[in-house]
């Protein structure tokens, strides 16, 4: 018998002995009868529940009260991009609650599918338009909180491989170390498709810009372009998820892809959601200035900010690497990447010396007018707006056009991966290094 009809039983018991006290006591009583022998006592009842106890599991000061408080400085609460993107069927699955819950529930799968009438392939990774807004909150990793109101209500909302957007599905992440729950932030923290938007809309084909590097990518002047390169020509943010597992580069020959210790062996939230260290750890998500995750779990010892061989030098060396695969990418001089010394808004300024931001150097008469500040000059924009004004109409007429090989796209899109996976190797030292050195060979020996 379950609690609730144990209970039910009971009460039921007791109202009809009520009954009968209050009905014997109505009518005229006869005589008493002889007392018959006790029963046998009935077998304690099942514990009840204990009113707020459960509650407290989570409900307590080292519990939710402290995540939530740690919470506040996450980017995934103070950060603007929820409310900016609310109402987007696209962006939604990274960026909205509501929607992110939505892909997971209905395993929405992130391949590509032509659509006859306009010949275009569309991305199948979107979201109903009821399900498109929400603020990343506790329910959007927690998404069973308060249905059964156990301690098992914190479970994450999907600890499953995760099927790459950006390859259409047809490579898959699956982080397995501590019960898959990388796979949770990699759900969100993996780039974006990069398709073909001025041909048929697919996904880039990666493995064709590394075989045949010397063909022509991009020809202003030519035809069958898959895209118009512009300024925001890039791969969308969440590279960390693709650089950590070690898919999602153009892998040029060379130096062989292998991994990093840290991706079989680590968490994401080994190092992200250590010990509070400073604004790091916890539910802050936060890595930054935090070693407390290094040196636990007996990974690491003595891992700091200025331990060399586990901090200082790698990091080192793959900001020169950046470095030099940035000094790679110019045509006649005028460098392809842009550069943005504004901290505030380029997120990864410190990550190369002449602070790229992982943008192209192309004309956009709002967000690079002028080019560098210390090289201006700019690459025209194949893509003129109707909204620009004759006079920069004109002016981008001026400017160099560009041309890319197959070799420059692929390490561009390398270039914007490394870059923006923030970490300089810590993530995947071995992969990293490895796509940053092929692709500065490939351009050297046959690429421009
Ligand atoms: C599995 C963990 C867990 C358990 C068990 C739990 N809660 Fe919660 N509760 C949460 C979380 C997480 C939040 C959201 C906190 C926040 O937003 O800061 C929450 C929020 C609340 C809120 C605020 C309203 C809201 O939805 O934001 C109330 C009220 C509440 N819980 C009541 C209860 C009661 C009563 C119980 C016990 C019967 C209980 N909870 C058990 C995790 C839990
Ligand atoms: C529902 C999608 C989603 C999930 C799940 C998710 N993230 Fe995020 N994360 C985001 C988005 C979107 C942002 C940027 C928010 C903004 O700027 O408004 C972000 C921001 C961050 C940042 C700050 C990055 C910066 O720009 O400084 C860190 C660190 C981070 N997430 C780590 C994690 C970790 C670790 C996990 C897994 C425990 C995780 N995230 C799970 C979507 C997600
Ligand atoms: C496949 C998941 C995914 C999709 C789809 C996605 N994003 Fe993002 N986006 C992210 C993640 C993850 C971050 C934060 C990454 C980081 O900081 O490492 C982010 C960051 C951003 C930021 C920067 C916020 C900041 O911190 O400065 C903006 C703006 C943004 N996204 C807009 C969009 C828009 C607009 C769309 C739809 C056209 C979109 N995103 C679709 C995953 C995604
Ligand atoms: C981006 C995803 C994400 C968000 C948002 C999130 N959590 Fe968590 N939470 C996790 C992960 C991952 C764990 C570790 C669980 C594991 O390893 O099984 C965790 C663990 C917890 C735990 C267990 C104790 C601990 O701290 O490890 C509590 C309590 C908790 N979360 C409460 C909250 C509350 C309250 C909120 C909202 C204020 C919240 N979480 C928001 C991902 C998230
Ligand atoms: C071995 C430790 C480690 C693991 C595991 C790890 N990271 Fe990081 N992560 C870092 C470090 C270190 C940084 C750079 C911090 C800095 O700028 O000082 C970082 C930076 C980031 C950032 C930028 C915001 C920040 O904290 O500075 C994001 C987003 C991120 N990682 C996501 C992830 C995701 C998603 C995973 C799992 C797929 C992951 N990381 C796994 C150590 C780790």
């Amino acid at each position: 018998m379950n609690r609730k009809s144990l209970f039910l039983t009971l009460l039921t018991a007791g109202m009809l002995i009520a009954g009968n006290l209050f009905i014997t006591g109505c009518v005229k009583e006869g005589p008493a009868g002889k007392d018959g022998l006790n029963g046998a006592d009935g077998a304690d009842g099942a514990d009840g529940l204990d009113g707020t106890a459960t509650c407290m599991t989570c409900h307590s000061p080292d519990g939710i009260e402290l995540a939530a408080t740690q919470y506040e400085l996450s980017k995934h609460m103070y950060g603007e991009a929820a409310f900016e993107e609310a109402g987007s069927t696209t962006c939604g699955p990274c960026h909205l609650s509501e929607a992110f819950k939505y892909v997971c529930l209905n395993n929405t799968p992130s391949t590509f599918t032509l659509n006859s009438s306009t010949n275009k392939y569309v991305n199948d990774y979107f979201v109903a338009p009821t399900a498109a807004y929400g603020e990343i909150t506790c329910g959007t990793c927690h998404s069973s909180i308060h249905t059964t109101y156990g301690e098992g209500d914190l479970a994450l909302t999907t600890v499953a491989p995760v099927d790459m957007t950006m390859w259409a599905g047809a490579k898959t992440i699956n982080l397995t170390a501590d019960g898959g729950r990388s796979n949770l932030c990699v759900k969100c923290h993996q780039p974006r498709p990069f398709t073909a938007s001025a041909a048929d809309g697919n996904v880039l084909d990666y493995v064709g810009l590394a075989t045949n590097p010397t063909a022509t990518f991009y020809n202003p002047d030519g035809t069958g372009n898959k895209l118009r390169p512009g300024y925001r020509t890039h791969t969308h943010y969440g590279t960390a998820g693709a650089v950590f597992a070690g898919i999602g580069g153009v892998e040029f020959g060379g130096l062989a892809y292998e991994n990093s210790a840290h991706t079989a062996l680590a968490s994401c939230q080994d190092c992200h959601m250590a010990t509070m260290q400073g604004k790091a750890g916890g539910h802050t998500f936060f890595a930054k200035g935090n070693f407390n995750g290094c040196n636990s779990d007996g990974c690491h010892t003595e891992a700091s900010a200025t331990s060399d061989g586990l901090w200082v030098n790698p990091r080192a060396e793959i900001k020169s690497l950046l470095d030099d695969l940035a000094a790679a990418l110019t045509i006649n001089g005028v460098e392809i990447l842009n550069r943005n010394p504004d901290a505030e808004h380029n997120l990864w300024a410190a990550n190369t010396t002449n602070k790229y931001d992982g943008y192209l150097n192309i004309y956009d008469p709002i967000n690079n007018p002028d080019g560098p500040t210390n090289n201006p000059t700019v690459f025209q924009n194949p893509s003129p707006s109707n909204s620009w004004s004759q006079a920069q109409k004109d002016y981008n007429l001026t400017l160099p056009k560009v041309t890319l090989t197959n070799a420059q796209m692929g390490a561009i899109i390398n270039f914007q991966l490394c870059l923006r996976d923030y970490s300089l190797g810590i993530h995947n030292y071995k992969y990293t290094k490895a796509l940053l050195t092929n692709s500065i060979n490939v351009l050297g020996s046959k690429g421009v």
